[in-house]
């Protein structure tokens, strides 16, 4: 097990934000939506920190990462793992059965849930919706289900996608306004690109539209005590000051890995004589875009018809559009210096999707992925001189 910085009373806070909403909280009920960028630690926070302080309270909580698999759909990533938990559920030595009856004494029944439906057709034509069945299990569990979805904003770019987001809201919709209800449906979705994950809360048309839309609290200043302090105990002096290290952690966009490395970078220095403090920014000044170029090699190794494709959407904020028309082929044909025929583009574009350095963003929309990497590369582009 790698050093995990847990933050137990920020995700104490937020369960019970969720789960025991007071008047001004109760809107949560709605969605929640969590965003922030890449390799901020927003997966490491959930698995650690959320789930387990949602299940304390005795929620059952599924757990999906659209990002696990860019092939597969949205709605088949989510419709297994909500398989997966309610064949879980029937099972009488499932953890959560376990975890209930430890909250609730005997009132559990101890043969386990029988659902009453087939599990499996969950989704497929006949078989059972994901509304009916959600209410079925907080109905029969009386407890809260939460739905976490992480790197939600895959589900905004297919069609199938966003059906999906409508049927998780006809869920919401079915079981919480319900007098009585005992237990909510609660759905978070967490995502890496901050413009996309708006749009799902804030355009009219989307399922979400007035959920709330919060920024991912990112890792902090206890973060950086959290690893100073353990440097000491190793017996390293010559350590940065707790404000030095907090600065470069900043730098480097609040990325433990990154930090990590710069810290490693930093006892090993031969120059170390001079002063964590003095060496410790530039090396966090020259690590800070070290995760972007990555990226940005990925797209190089895919070729230089990849890189005009890419550049072309980088250089647009927001969306692109006519990624594929004869105008488009025009530029890539001066980008690579030989002709660009419009059929070439589709399949090279198909592998800048499969590799996720661009995302469909709706019908021939598309974007840069992370958003980081398309500030990198722009800073790259006007280090060159291009526009
Ligand atoms: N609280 C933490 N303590 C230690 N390491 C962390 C913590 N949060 C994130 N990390 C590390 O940072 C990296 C990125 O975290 P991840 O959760 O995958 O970010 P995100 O989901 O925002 O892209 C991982 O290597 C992870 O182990
Ligand atoms: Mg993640």
């Amino acid at each position: 097990m790698i050093d995990i910085f847990l933050r137990p009373e920020l995700a104490a806070d937020m369960a019970k934000q969720l789960l025991e909403p007071s008047a001004l909280d109760i809107g949560l009920r709605s969605g929640l939506f969590l965003s922030g960028l890449r390799r901020t630690g927003k997966t490491t926070f959930l698995k650690n920190d959320l789930i387990p302080a949602l299940e304390a309270r005795g929620a059952l909580v599924i757990y999906v990462d659209l990002w696990s698999d860019t092939q597969t759909s949205p709605v088949a990533l989510v419709h297994a793992a909500v398989r997966k938990a309610l064949n879980d559920l029937q099972s009488p030595t499932s953890t959560f059965m376990q975890r209930l009856r430890a909250l609730r004494g005997v009132e559990v029944e101890l043969g386990g849930f029988k659902l009453g439906f087939n599990v499996d057709a969950l989704g497929e034509v006949g078989g059972v919706t994901l509304a009916e069945a959600l209410t079925c299990v907080v109905d029969k569990a009386k407890a809260d289900v939460v739905l976490l979805v992480d790197e939600v904003q895959h589900a905004i770019t297919t069609d199938d996608g966003q059906q999906m987001m409508l049927a998780l809201k006809a869920a919401r919709d079915a079981i919480n306004p319900r007098p009585k209800s005992p237990g909510y449906f609660l759905f978070i979705g967490t995502g890496s690109h901050r413009a996309m994950v708006n749009e799902l809360t804030a355009r009219r048309n989307q399922a979400f539209a007035g959920a709330t839309n919060v920024a991912y609290p990112v890792l902090d200043s206890d973060y950086v005590a959290f690893w100073l302090k353990r440097l000491a105990a190793d017996g390293l002096d010559n350590l940065p000051s707790l404000e030095v290290a907090t600065d470069a952690f900043k730098t480097l966009g609040s990325r433990p890995e990154e930090f990590i490395r710069a810290l490693r970078q930093l006892i090993h220095s031969p120059s170390l004589s001079a002063g964590a403090d003095v060496l410790l920014p530039v090396i966090a000044a020259t690590l800070r875009t070290a995760a972007a170029d990555l990226e940005l090699m990925k797209v190089e190794e895919l070729g230089v018809l990849a890189q005009a494709i890419f550049a072309r959407i980088a250089s647009v904020d927001g969306e692109t559009r006519g990624v594929f028309s004869s105008e488009a082929a025009g530029a890539y044909s001066t980008f690579v210096g030989r002709e660009v025929r419009v059929e070439e583009v589709q399949p090279v574009a198909n592998e800048l999707l499969a590799a996720n350095l661009i995302i469909r963003r709706g019908h021939g929309l598309y974007g840069v992925t992370d958003p980081f990497v398309q500030e990198i590369w722009r800073e790259r582009q006007a280090l060159l001189g291009k526009p």
